[in-house]
């Protein structure tokens, strides 16, 4: 009887923990799906760039083809035609993809119509093929500063963004979230500020040279230098301390020394070892 009254409690306890199991599948799936859709579409613009770049290489390889040696005037002229012709067009598509590049083969093929207009009409006032092709007709991209769906603006101004000390998450692209991922020694939403051990110089953040400001004590210490810090270590014959250095023990042998003391400079010595292995700030 007892048992049967426990069962509803058990049931609905596993009922419970199948519940959050399954809020937790759930919740888990949508984050993933979401960062899978944020990457999706970052490449997109990654790979249209790709060809695009690609493609912009193969209209400056067949620009110059024809030229050097022989009839100038001949040569010029067979380009002059070759330059707006269907088969430099194809001279160029034909490389623009490795072979075996899906995406950028089925990008190709889908837009073979766009490409076709661009190279015979706009090529004229479209001078940016990556541009004219990745931001404002598959629009997969944003222009260079911007990001995100909408394309917004990132953080700062302009070519600016970033104070030119950071780059902008999803710059160039339609994903990200446009905030300022900052070289070392720069802070900040706009990385306008320099992190602890820089100083700031004009729009720069330099290094501080602690070793210059005495920041270790040169009576005992060596000090070294180092990005937004510096180390002290101690000079030949010393020992590190606690947060001094101080002569170091004789040599072994000279001193007599019981298992106490062996024990206390087995302490010491695991202490000094923590002490050295840490930056000062
Ligand atoms: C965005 O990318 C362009 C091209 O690589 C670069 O010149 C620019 O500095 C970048 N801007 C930011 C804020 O990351
Ligand atoms: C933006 O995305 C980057 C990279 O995923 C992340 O490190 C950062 O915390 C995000 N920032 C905000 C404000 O969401
Ligand atoms: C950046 O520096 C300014 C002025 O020095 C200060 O007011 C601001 O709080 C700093 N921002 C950060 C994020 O440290």
């Amino acid at each position: 009887m007892a048992g049967r009254k426990h069962w509803p409690r058990f049931g609905s306890f596993f009922a419970f923990l199948l519940v959050l199991l399954l809020c937790n599948r759930i919740v888990n799936a949508k984050e993933e799906d979401e960062d899978n859709g944020k990457d999706r579409v970052m490449k997109r613009c990654i790979d249209c760039r790709k060809l695009a770049v690609s493609f912009e290489i193969g209209l400056d390889l067949t620009n110059r083809k024809g030229y050097g040696g022989g009839d100038v005037v001949w040569e010029e002229k067979k380009l002059g035609k070759y330059e707006n012709s269907e088969m430099r067009l194809l001279d160029i598509t034909e490389k623009t993809c490795k072979r075996k590049d899906f995406q950028c083969n089925t990008m190709l093929e889908n837009y073979e119509d766009e490409i076709e207009k661009w190279f015979f009409k706009l090529r004229q006032d479209e001078t940016d093929f990556a541009e004219w092709f990745c931001e404002k007709t598959l629009k997969v991209c944003c222009p260079f500063n911007t990001f995100g769906p909408d394309c917004q603006a990132c953080p700062g101004n302009g070519e600016f963004s970033c104070s030119q000390h950071g780059k902008c998450h999803g710059n160039g692209t339609r994903s990200g979230n446009g905030s300022c991922i900052c070289e070392t020694g720069y802070s900040g939403s706009v990385c306008e500020n320099c992190t602890t051990g820089y100083v700031q110089k004009g729009s720069e953040c330099n290094d501080i040279n602690e070793c210059e400001a005495n920041a270790c004590d040169v009576s005992l210490e060596n000090c070294e230098n180092t990005e937004g810090s510096f180390i002290c270590t101690c000079k030949e014959g010393f020992q590190k301390e606690g947060d001094v250095c101080v002569p170091a023990e004789p040599t072994e042998g000279t001193e007599s020394s019981t298992d106490d003391s062996a024990a206390t400079n087995a302490v010491e010595e695991e202490k000094a070892a923590e002490v050295d292995s840490h930056e000062e700030l």
